[in-house]
């Protein structure tokens, strides 16, 4: 590419408090000065950059930024030993799209550490089909294994089922073999036959879900994906058989938890922290080397909308007002 032509990006300002998105033509020299240089194929739109956009939890923390915490493409230039043009590469999270330039153009300058090779058999757009979302919920099924939960251990509770996480959760845990139970708070059929299609065998939506739960309930599940926090969360520790572990990631209903200590210390049950922003590199391409496998295409087609640039800032704030089922794919060569 020569070094004035120009490339779209969505970039976001702020304007004294306000954050105005818009789609500008850059040209490289635009781009922060990191050590490889990527034609983008592909991004992904999330829970975070919903807040971003609607500027809640201080996501954006530089002026201007091109969010994007995900992002897929061919390297171009790279001054660094481990990449050289031609590579395809993945980029997800490291604070990308929030403290860094992300996703959400058809060229970026990015950290070379930041950076894993796409793994063999996966082509860029699967792999923003994936994106942070199957690759969180891939963390978190190895969580599930690590803590010595196997499908012949019992039922598996993937709540926020119908979003990005969730979705990828149901998917992949269902391509392994263990009998996954989907919570939403939507009652309608449509929503309940979307989970079944992606793999859950039952839907959990019952209204015992916003309340407070008692210590201990019943036991009913031998591993849990949390993406949601607060009540829903609590109430699944109370709900966990001896021995359970649930994984947790997100707070899609909020950051409390207000448990007691009885499922740890009457039911040995484990709770344990899924982080992909900051996840050692080793531990990433793991992941993603599985992702290859543990997910059906079929699962995918289902979960996935692709849009294009432009559409990005109207979708966030449809996926933040909980009008998406799935997860969304950015085209930026759309
Ligand atoms: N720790 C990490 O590295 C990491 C990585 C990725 C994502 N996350 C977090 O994981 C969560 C899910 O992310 P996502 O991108 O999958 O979001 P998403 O696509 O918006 O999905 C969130 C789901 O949570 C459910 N939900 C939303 N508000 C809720 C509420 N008040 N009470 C109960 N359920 C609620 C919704 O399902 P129903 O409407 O069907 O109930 C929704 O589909 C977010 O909190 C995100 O920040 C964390």
């Amino acid at each position: 590419m020569a070094s004035d032509d120009t490339f779209k990006a969505l970039v976001v300002e702020k304007n004294d408090n306000e954050l105005v998105a818009s789609l500008k033509q850059l040209t490289v020299a635009d781009l922060p000065d990191e050590d490889v240089l990527i034609q983008v194929d592909y991004s992904t739109l999330n829970y975070k950059e919903g807040l971003g956009f609607a500027n809640r939890n201080k996501i954006f923390r530089i002026f201007p930024i091109v969010p994007g915490v995900d992002l897929a493409g061919t390297v171009v230039e790279s001054k660094s030993d481990e990449f050289k043009p031609g590579d395809k590469v993945i980029l997800n999270g490291w604070s990308v799209g929030e403290r860094y330039w992300g996703g959400y153009a058809q060229m970026a300058r990015i950290k070379s550490d930041f950076l894993i090779r796409l793994p063999k058999g996966m082509d860029t757009k699967k792999s923003m089909y994936i994106g942070t979302a199957g690759y969180t919920a891939m963390l978190m099924v190895m969580t599930l294994e690590e803590a010595g939960i196997t499908p012949d251990s019992g039922p598996i509770l993937v709540t926020g089922a119908t979003g990005g996480v969730g979705g990828n959760a149901v998917a992949i845990l269902d391509k392994l073999g263990y009998e996954v139970t989907a919570l939403t708070r939507s009652q309608h059929p449509s929503i309940h036959e979307y989970l079944k299609k992606i793999g859950a065998k039952e839907i959990a939506c019952g209204e015992e879900w916003s309340k407070p739960p008692a210590p201990l309930e019943n036991q009913k599940w031998a591993g849990a994906v949390d993406n949601v926090g607060s009540i829903v969360l609590a109430r699944i520790l109370a709900e966990m058989k001896y021995g359970g572990c649930v994984a947790a990631c997100g707070l899609a209903a909020g950051y409390d938890l207000p448990t007691t200590v009885m499922p740890f210390i009457l039911r040995g049950v484990s709770l344990r922290g899924v982080d992909s922003v900051s996840c050692p590199i080793s531990r990433r391409r793991a992941a993603w080397e599985r992702l290859v496998t543990d997910i059906t295409d079929g699962a995918l087609e289902t979960i996935n909308t692709v849009i294009s640039l432009e559409e990005v800032p109207h979708y966030a704030k449809e996926l933040l007002a909980g009008n998406i089922t799935g997860h969304i794919v950015v085209d930026v060569n759309a």
